[in-house]
């Protein structure tokens, strides 16, 4: 297909409609991806730019069998963990000296956000929550909530991203590209998408199913498949705000 510059085109016109209507599911039917579908979102996937095309990242396919395995392995350390937040010194002692459950990820996900960004992130998860009926107050919920992540919210296809340290910075740039082209597609394709920085928390049970080599680590993980009709996945954060966009000085 080729586009015109310039010109008022149905490409134009479709690829807005797609960016602004894609959203993060957080509710999947159990019903598996056929096979050429998956094909065809992975295949565009891999026709992301990288710098020097160098695709500096994996992609580790989970499905069936496998994508089960590795829910229980990140579900257990879920629960070990919460355990151990809440529960007694005792549990947190055990937390220490067996390590089953403390973060084993390439990346921290637990850091103390910048001032900057908290309203937004407040913002969302108090709008998420509130569709889903939880009090902010309520941790039993709200752990329920999270632990959803490591179920992968239902998906029967779970992707997860790792990326080459050698590049640094610019691999983790490549495979947020490549992240999105693949949601974009699934979304073209009638499937729905969620995007985790929650599955980097834990790299263990991933890496023991895969041949990943040493250089490579685990950023993030992306769930697929079919969109349940459940409120959750209508929720819509909005976008913009002021000072997403740089004035110049002089405007
Ligand atoms: C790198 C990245 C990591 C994310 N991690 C999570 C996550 O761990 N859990 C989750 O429910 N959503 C996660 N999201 C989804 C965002 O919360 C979501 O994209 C954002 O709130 C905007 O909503 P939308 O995707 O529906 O437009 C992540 C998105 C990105 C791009």
């Amino acid at each position: 297909m080729s586009v015109s510059p310039g010109t008022n085109n149905s490409a134009a016109d479709n690829f807005s409609e797609l960016a602004r209507t894609r959203r993060s599911t957080r509710e999947f039917l159990p019903d598996p991806i056929p096979e050429e579908l998956l094909s065809s979102v992975i295949s565009d996937t891999l026709w992301a730019p990288s710098w020097s095309n160098t695709q500096p990242y994996r992609i580790a396919v989970a499905r069936d069998d496998l994508r089960n395995r590795i829910e229980a392995g990140l579900c257990e350390r879920f629960d070990i963990a919460v355990k151990a937040q809440h529960g007694s010194i005792f549990r947190k002692l055990m937390l220490l000296v067996t390590r089953r459950g403390l973060p084993d990820g390439d990346f921290t996900t637990n850091f103390k956000y910048p001032k900057d960004l908290q309203l937004s992130r407040r913002a969302t998860g108090h709008g998420l929550y509130a569709l889903l009926g939880i009090d902010r107050k309520d941790h039993a919920a709200r752990n329920r909530q999270m632990r959803r992540n490591f179920e992968f919210f239902g998906a029967p296809v779970v992707l997860f991203f790792f990326v080459h340290e050698g590049l640094r910075e610019f691999s983790v740039l490549d495979a947020g590209i490549a992240v999105q082209t693949l949601l974009l597609s699934a979304h073209a394709h009638g499937l729905g998408s969620c995007a985790q920085g929650a599955l980097a928390t834990w790299a263990g049970p991933v890496r023991k199913e895969f041949d990943v080599p040493e250089q490579y680590k685990l950023i993030c993980g992306v769930s697929l498949g079919f969109a349940a009709p459940k409120p959750v996945n209508q929720f819509n954060p909005g976008r913009g705000g002021p000072g997403t966009i740089l004035l110049d000085r002089n405007s």
